[in-house]
């Protein structure tokens, strides 16, 4: 059974003995409501170190809806088990209280990034997940870090603090897991209705119709966002937040598709909102009048 730390302290002095022990800790923040999206980062971090970590913590710092706090789904035993069967550790599930004895002055913000797709409508939300990363990453100090690429922002903004502010650290993004229909996985899939459930996987269809956009040689962002709003476009179920052509390193918006971007969306399918994105490596060819 995978070893429950519940304080700061004691996972502070785990960690530190084995990392004076010479063995590499990797590590897995999550909020719980664990699925297999998470256990795909377990496993890459438990074939890739010799000590395997994992947070649960449900961090109200990068919440920006009091409702949406208190209806995310927590049950420590069975996210416990979860952690056993991807022959975890370490399974740090702190308090609020441990992790904020006092309302906390300083904050991680990674300007430039955080305000932009999500964090322009979750105001304050990446400011909470870069802080908390901050501090779960100084409490395990960890030699790497694995994060979903499901959360692409979050992964950019988490690489982009890692790097800005000289943490040891190496942070591996992990490709989405999805259902067989194409829906990512995500603890908030739980609420959606059936009649919700039934079409969500249109989200993944959209973001493919627009990474073949990409494919079939269109340069241009805004065609590309139109084609795969298109497809959104024929369930008036969606309600769109967003849908953006933006670079792989730093998710700024292009006009022109010259080199890596990612296609990111957030809709709102009833009172679920859903993200997802894909990741288009490739160069198109230019073709002279392409659009
Ligand atoms: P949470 O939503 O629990 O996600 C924990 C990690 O699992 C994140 O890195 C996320 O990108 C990854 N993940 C979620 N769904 C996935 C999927 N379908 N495929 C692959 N990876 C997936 O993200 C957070 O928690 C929090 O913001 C946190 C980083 C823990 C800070 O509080």
């Amino acid at each position: 059974m995978t070893d429950l730390i519940t304080s700061v302290r004691d996972m502070q002095a785990v960690c530190a003995d084995a990392r004076q022990r010479g063995l590499t800790i990797g590590f897995v923040p999550t909020m719980g409501a664990l699925h297999a999206g998470h256990g795909a980062l377990m496993d890459q971090a438990r074939a890739e170190s010799q000590v395997l970590a994992v947070s649960i913590f449900v961090n109200p710092l990068q919440f920006d809806r009091r409702g949406d706090f208190d209806r995310y789904s927590r049950n420590l035993p069975l996210d416990r088990e979860f952690c056993s069967r991807h022959r975890v550790d370490l399974l740090f599930a702190p308090s609020a209280k441990d992790m904020y004895p006092l309302p906390p002055r300083t904050f991680v913000e990674v300007t430039g990034i955080s305000e932009r797709l999500c964090g322009e409508f979750r105001p304050g939300h990446f400011r909470g997940v870069a802080t908390v990363v901050a501090k779960l990453l100084n409490i395990v100090q960890p030699h790497t870090a694995y994060f979903g690429q499901k959360d692409a922002q979050q992964l950019s903004v988490i690489t982009r603090m890692v790097d800005d502010l000289n943490m040891p650290v190496k942070i591996i993004g992990v490709p989405t897991v999805r259902e067989r229909d194409g829906l990512a996985l995500s603890s908030r899939n739980s609420r959606l209705t059936r009649e919700e459930r039934a079409v969500a996987p249109r989200l993944f269809q959209a973001l493919q119709t627009a990474l073949q956009t990409i494919q079939s040689g269109c340069c241009s962002a805004a065609h590309v966002r139109q084609t795969g709003l298109d497809v959104l476009s024929r369930d008036p179920r969606f309600r769109v937040e967003y849908f953006e052509v933006v670079t792989q390193a730093d998710m700024q918006p292009v006009q022109e598709i010259d080199g890596p971007v990612v296609i990111a969306a957030a809709v709102w399918l009833g009172a679920t909102r859903l993200i997802d994105n894909v990741t288009v490596e490739c160069t198109p060819p230019i073709y002279p009048g392409s659009h």
